[in-house]
């Protein structure tokens, strides 16, 4: 049975939510589910704005048929080719098979790559700030590559000012009803899930998002549907912010995160005590992971919330723990930038986790090493308080 919402008088919602799904990418843990968002206008001609996951597309072709009325369906925009928004186009033209799907030159090329139909009748290929008139409502095209895939642009809606923004200002989390983030408790239920899916993302392409940003600055924006999570259409000003502050890689809260890997409870010691003596210190709010324990997704996230950070891992196989590897080089793969990062390691016998973690972390841009790491040997030792009283002073000191 459809199940649709309208955002507008003649926009419609016909998107649906996964619950069922583990994980996005088949990488990233979903708990809370995940939304795939379209929308239909209805005018003097009508057009469909992006698909959705295969997982929906029952839902999702009974949700166009009543949002339709018995119209039939123009133009398909396509602003994103990633599947999760993709994988009904060859259905949608073989039910409308005069539709026009409207997208730019890579936008076709991904077509082919990931189908096999022939679509060359039904090509409206649109170029940079394109205009296309459907009556009263006007699409205007906005390419935004590589936010997140080089193919992306942002459709906005003139006369009612409504920018779909692809994955962009999007979240993990399925929707519960309430499609307007001002009807849900976003910082409750979907705050942290949107930089966790911002950073993992979209992070890497963060000077993408400041050039899409700034080319939009000149357009009034009173509503902003991404492709997933809820529609904003009051407090803009609060996701436009967070994406003017991740994309710029600048913390949003001065505290310290803690990441540890640890094999028998020994490096985990080191880290409780430092996290004892800054907390004595005053530091407040800081939080602690376990790289064993949390998917890299959540503590990636925290890495983008906090302007400081402690690595501690011990040595393995002559390397660094792979779980801390991992995370380490993906943070760097993000273009994770702009933090203060302070060591400790620990070797029971030739001893190189500091200096492979101090490696990892000299190829992130801008990123700081706070004095020098602690070595641990195996545990850590009475007489090694005073080196971390100065290990944390030295961090305290770089947070003024
Ligand atoms: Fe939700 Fe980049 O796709």
């Amino acid at each position: 049975m459809h199940c649709i919402q309208n955002i507008s008088k003649n926009i419609i919602w016909v998107g649906g939510n996964d619950r069922r799904l583990e994980r996005f990418e088949n990488m990233f843990p979903i708990p809370s589910g995940v939304c795939y968002n379209s929308f239909v206008i209805i005018d003097s001609e009508t057009a469909l704005i992006d698909t959705v996951d295969q997982s929906i597309s029952r839902q999702f072709i009974e949700n166009i048929i009543e949002a339709l009325d018995g119209r039939n369906l123009d133009y398909l925009v396509l602003n994103h080719m990633e599947p999760d928004h993709c994988a009904n186009i060859e259905e949608i033209v073989r039910r409308y098979p005069n539709i026009k799907i409207v997208g730019n030159k890579k936008t076709f090329q991904m077509i082919s790559q990931f189908y096999n139909f022939d679509f060359h009748m039904n090509m409206h290929e649109v170029k940079e700030g394109d205009v296309l008139c459907i009556g009263e409502h006007s699409l205007k095209f906005f390419f935004a590559p590589m936010v997140h895939w080089p193919e992306v642009m942002f459709t906005y809606e003139m006369t009612e000012k409504i920018l779909f923004s692809a994955d962009a200002f999007g979240s993990f989390g399925a929707l519960s009803g309430n499609l307007f983030s001002d009807d849900t408790d976003f910082e409750c239920t979907y705050a942290e899930e949107a930089r966790r899916y911002y950073a993992n993302i979209v992070g890497k392409y963060g000077q993408q998002v400041q050039a899409v940003m700034k080319k939009l600055s000149s357009c009034e924006i009173k509503m902003i549907c991404p492709l997933h999570g809820p529609v904003w259409r009051n407090n803009l000003s609060y996701i436009l912010n967070k994406y003017d502050l991740w994309s710029r890689y600048e913390p949003e809260k001065k505290s310290v995160m803690l990441v540890y890997a640890s094999m028998y409870g020994n490096t985990e010691n080191v880290m409780n005590v430092i996290a004892n003596k800054l907390a004595v210190k005053g530091v407040k709010d800081m939080h602690m992971y376990d790289v064993s324990k949390t998917h890299p997704s959540y503590i990636i996230s925290d890495a983008w919330k906090y302007s400081h950070i402690i690595f501690a891992s011990p040595t393995y196989n002559l390397g660094l723990y792979y779980g801390m590897e991992n995370l380490m080089k993906e943070l760097a793969a993000l273009q994770f930038q702009n933090r203060k990062v302070a060591l400790v390691g620990n070797g029971s016998w030739a001893p190189r986790a500091s200096k492979v973690m101090e490696e990892i972390a000299c190829t992130m841009k801008n990123v700081e090493i706070i004095g020098n790491p602690i070595e641990i040997t195996s545990s850590m030792k009475e007489e090694q308080h005073k080196a971390i009283d100065e290990f944390v002073d030295k961090i305290i000191e770089s947070m003024k």
